[in-house]
C-alpha cells in the first residue's frame, strides 16, 4: 500500500470509530483544529497517564504543576517568542495560497531522496540476493549526484534559515523552479516573517485592555514557577517540573492531520541541573525517553535519534526521537539543553532574582535546564499508526475475509474488554451485565449484545480492544466464559473468576511502567 494511502485510511479510521472529528464538523471544520471522539479521549488520556506516571511518579524529584493557558505578556517577550517565534512565509501571486518557503524547498529536498530510494529499489530487484546496498549507494553514479545535489540545497536552504535571510529563500525556491502545487506556478511573493502566536485582549476596553497571548510552550509556565515549586517543595537541584497542557500556534499547515494542528497539547518536563553538568544530564534524559518509546512494542528500527546540527541560540545539545510514520520518519519528542537561558532571561525581564543556593557546593547560581517536550496528539497519531494493521484471515470454508485490527499496547487500549451474550435472551444479558459490574470499577468494559459475534468482534478489534468474553448458556451453568484475544484470535474458556486477574496482569498500566 502507497504510504498517502495508509495516512488516508488512518485519518478515515480515526473518525469513523469515534477517535478523532474535525472540530466544527457540521460547519466543515476548523482548519489544523480537531476533536477527541468517545475512543480517542480514552486513548489520549491513557497517553497522558503513561507519560505522567513515568516522568513524575516514577522519579522522586520530579514534581508536577499545572500552569495557567493565559500569561503575563512579558514572559513572552523575555523567553524570545514575540522576536523570534517566527516561520518565513510566501504566497503565490495566482493561487493565492500560502506556504512555508522552508516547507516548499524541504518538499524539494524529499523529491532528491525519493530518487535515491527509487533507485535503490530498482538495483535491489535486479540483483536479487547480490546485491551490496551500502556499496551501491557510495558508489552509483546517479545516487552519488542526487545526494550531491541534495547537500548543496540542503547547506543553502540552512545558511539562509540561520541568516535569516529571507531574500535568499526566495531566491532559492525561483533557482530550483519550485512551483505551487495548486496553480502550478513560479510567481511568488517576498518571503516575510509571520509570528505563530494567537493574541487576545485581556480587560474591557473602558479600563484599558492588554494584548495577551496564548501560549505557544507550556514550558515558560514552568520556568515562570520555578521559585515558587523549589521553595514550597524544598526541592533539591536536580529536580524536575512536569506539565501537561494545551497550546497554541497559527500554524501554517497543509492536510497534515494532528501531526500539526493550531490548537495542541504537550507534555513537557523542565529538569534543573549543576552548570556544567548538563550534557550528562542530557544524554540521560535521552537516553530515558527513547526507552519510553521502545517499551510500547511497536519495533526497535522505527526509531532514530535526530541531532540538531543547527542549534537555538540558548541551547547547547538538542535532539529529536523520529519515528517512522507511514509519510517518513518524523519528530515525535525533541530533547533540548536549554543552559541557563530561560530563568536568566525572567530574572532580567522580572527584576527578581532567580537562584538556587546549593548547600554542597556553598554557592548560588542559576540552574541549567534540560526539557524533554512531546506533543500528545503527535504521540496519538504515532501510536495509531503503528498499531493500525491490516488483516486477511482465511476461513474454515478457504474463503477470506479482512479485518482492520489496532495492536494497540493493552494498557493504552480505550476499551479493555468487552463483554457479549451470545444472545438477546435465557439470562445471558443479566450474566453479562453481572460481569460488567463486577469488573468495571478496575477496568473500562464495553457491553456489545447488537448483530453477530463476528461482527461484534471486528468492531472490537477496529478500536484495539484486547479481550473480549462471550457470555453463552453454559455460562449460566458454571459461571465460565469464552475469552477471544485480539491479537492472535484464539479463544479460550476461563472461571468468571479469573477474569480480574488476567485483566490486570496484561492491561495494568504498572506492567508497562516496569519495563522503564
Ligand atoms: N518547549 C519546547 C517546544 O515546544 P517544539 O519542538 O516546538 O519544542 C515540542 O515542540 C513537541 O511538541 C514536538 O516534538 C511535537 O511533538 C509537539 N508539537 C509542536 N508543534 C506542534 C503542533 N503544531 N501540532 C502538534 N504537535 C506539535
Amino acid at each position: 500500500m502507497q504510504q498517502e494511502d495508509v495516512f488516508k485510511k488512518l485519518v478515515a479510521h480515526c473518525k469513523e470509530y469515534g477517535f478523532v472529528f474535525p472540530s466544527s464538523d457540521i460547519y466543515d471544520g476548523l482548519g489544523a483544529v480537531y476533536d477527541y471522539g468517545q475512543n480517542g479521549v480514552e486513548l489520549k488520556n491513557n497517553i497522558k497517564r503513561y507519560w505522567w506516571e513515568s516522568m513524575v511518579r516514577l522519579h522522586e524529584n520530579i514534581v508536577g504543576i499545572d500552569s495557567a493557558i493565559f500569561m503575563h505578556p512579558t514572559i513572552w517577550k523575555a523567553s524570545g517568542h514575540v522576536d523570534a517565534f517566527n516561520d518565513p512565509l510566501i504566497d503565490n501571486k495566482d493561487s493565492k495560497k500560502r506556504y512555508r518557503a522552508d516547507v516548499l524547498i524541504e518538499e524539494q529536498l524529499a523529491k532528491y531522496d525519493d530518487k535515491i530510494e527509487k533507485d535503490v529499489e530498482k538495483a535491489k530487484k535486479r540483483f536479487g540476493e547480490k546485491f551490496d546496498e551500502a556499496l551501491f549507494r557510495e558508489t552509483n553514479p546517479q545516487v552519488v549526484a542526487n545526494r550531491e545535489k541534495r547537500n548543496v540545497l540542503h547547506e543553502r536552504m540552512s545558511k539562509a534559515l540561520n541568516d535569516n535571510d529571507l531574500e535568499e529563500l526566495r531566491r532559492i525556491i525561483i533557482d530550483y523552479e519550485i512551483v505551487d502545487p495548486v496553480s502550478g506556478t513560479c510567481n511568488w511573493t517576498d518571503v516575510r516573517q509571520f509570528n505563530l502566536m494567537f493574541s487576545t485582549e485581556m480587560g474591557s476596553t473602558a479600563e484599558g485592555s492588554n494584548k495577551i497571548y496564548l501560549r505557544p510552550e507550556t514550558a515558560q509556565g514552568i520556568f515562570v514557577n520555578f521559585l515558587n515549586v523549589q521553595k514550597t517543595g524544598r526541592m533539591k537541584v536536580p529536580f524536575g517540573i512536569a506539565q501537561i497542557g494545551k497550546a497554541f500556534r497559527n500554524e501554517i499547515v497543509a492536510r497534515q492531520f494532528i501531526f500539526r494542528m493550531r490548537e495542541f497539547e504537550q507534555m513537557e518536563m523542565q529538569f534543573f541541573v549543576r552548570p556544567g553538568e548538563e550534557l550528562g544530564w542530557f544524554a540521560h534524559w535521552k537516553e530515558f525517553r527513547m526507552k519510553w518509546h521502545k517499551s510500547l512494542g511497536f519495533g526497535e528500527d522505527n526509531y532514530r535519534f535526530h541531532d540538531h546540527d543547527k542549534l537555538a541560540h540558548y541551547a547547547n545539545a538538542a535532539t529529536d526521537i523520529e519515528y517512522r510514520f507511514p509519510f517518513g520518519f518524523k519528530e515525535v519528542e525533541g530533547i533540548h539543553s536549554r543552559t541557563d537561558f530561560d530563568l536568566s532571561q525572567h530574572q532580567k525581564y522580572a527584576g527578581k532574582k532567580i537562584q538556587y543556593f546549593d548547600t554542597e557546593l556553598n554557592e548560588s547560581y542559576v540552574p541549567y535546564v534540560i526539557e524533554t517536550s512531546i506533543g500528545v496528539d503527535r504521540m496519538f497519531l504515532q501510536v495509531v499508526a503503528a498499531a493500525y494493521c491490516e488483516e486477511e484471515i482465511k476461513k474454515d470454508d478457504n474463503s477470506v475475509d479482512k479485518r482492520v485490527v489496532l495492536k494497540l499496547p493493552p494498557a493504552l487500549a480505550p476499551v479493555k474488554l468487552a463483554v457479549m451474550p451470545l444472545v438477546k435472551k435465557d439470562g445471558l444479558p443479566e450474566k453479562a451485565e453481572e460481569i460488567i459490574n463486577r469488573l468495571k470499577f478496575d477496568f473500562n468494559c464495553q457491553y456489545d449484545e447488537k448483530d453477530s459475534i463476528g461482527k461484534r468482534y471486528r468492531r472490537q478489534d477496529a478500536i484495539g480492544t484486547p479481550f473480549c468474553i462471550t457470555v453463552d448458556h453454559q455460562s449460566i451453568e458454571d459461571n465460565s466464559v469464552t475469552i477471544r484475544y485480539r491479537d492472535t484470535m484464539q479463544q479460550e474458556r476461563l472461571p468468571i473468576d479469573e477474569l480480574a486477574a488476567i485483566l490486570k496482569e496484561k492491561t495494568d498500566l504498572s506492567t508497562l511502567l516496569k519495563s522503564l
